[in-house]
């Protein structure tokens, strides 16, 4: 069954048009790779699906679980289950990660017409999920992501995600800055998570994570559409011969 079902999306920041009839369906328990040259429009398009303000949808329709998501608001999409793992992770100075993560795991429960966690379970849940990523006690003091490296932002986003274990996880290159033994943490983390009803899109450069994390389906998109699609073998033929054929 669709998860997410992505017809002739078509985006745009100011006057620029980035998505160009964007089409994609992604079916409960598959893992998409989407793979492109910088500047193709991946990270937009991950902010056009998760609700960032300044993004212009001008045509194109995007359904969640069937329900209309260009119609919800950001915090509505991240309820009824859609997580965005960002490319460059925001500092949030001010607002501790334990309670950022109460804040947002509460707001989904609501959300869901369910009883909130009560502080011992959370706090369980919250270590459990921690120790697995190799987040420490002290890290989990801080505010969210302040003073953290580009590594450990990384593994922070991962650590949001297995917490308030959304049904689509979208991956915008998390793999970018991680060491090698992070890139194993991190993509054990996913793996750990795949379920037969939840859905990844991972967005990388790098066929390397493709290894770690089997993709059912990789994509190539170039200038704002998908250009070619095919199996994780389409990822190492990239490796090969870069992107020259789809200019
Ligand atoms: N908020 C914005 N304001 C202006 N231009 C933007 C904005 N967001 C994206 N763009 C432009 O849209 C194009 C696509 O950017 P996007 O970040 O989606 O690319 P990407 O495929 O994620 O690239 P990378 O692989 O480098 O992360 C780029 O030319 C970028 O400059
Ligand atoms: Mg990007």
């Amino acid at each position: 069954m669709a998860l997410l079902e992505i017809k002739n999306l078509c985006a745009r920041v100011g006057e620029k048009e980035i998505l160009k009839n964007f089409s994609l369906t992604i079916n409960e328990g598959e893992i998409h790779a989407i793979m492109g040259p910088n500047g193709s429009g991946k990270s937009t398009l991950s902010n056009v699906i998760a609700g960032h303000p300044a993004y212009e949808v001008t045509s194109g329709e995007i359904y969640f679980k069937g329900l209309n998501v260009l119609e919800m608001t950001p915090d509505e999409r991240a309820n009824s289950g859609i997580f965005l793992a960002f490319q460059y992770p925001t500092e949030l100075p001010g607002v501790g990660t334990a309670l950022f993560l109460k804040t947002a795991m509460n707001a989904k429960l609501k959300f869901l017409g369910k009883p909130e966690l009560d502080a011992v379970t959370f706090m369980k849940k919250l270590k459990v999920r921690a120790n697995a990523l190799g987040i420490t006690d002290e890290m989990l003091k801080r505010p969210v992501n302040v003073g953290f490296s580009g590594g450990e932002k990384k593994k922070m986003e991962t650590f949001q995600m297995a917490f308030l274990e959304p049904d689509f996880c979208i991956l915008d290159e998390m793999d970018s800055g991680l060491d090698i033994d992070a890139l194993r943490v991190v993509s054990t983390g996913v793996n750990v998570m795949r379920e037969p009803k939840r859905s990844f899109l991972i967005i990388t450069h790098y066929q390397r994570l493709l290894d770690y994390i089997e993709p059912d389906y990789v994509h190539i998109m170039v200038d704002g559409r998908i250009v070619e699609s095919g199996d994780k073998n389409l990822a190492l033929k990239l490796e090969e011969k870069g992107y020259e054929s789809y200019k």
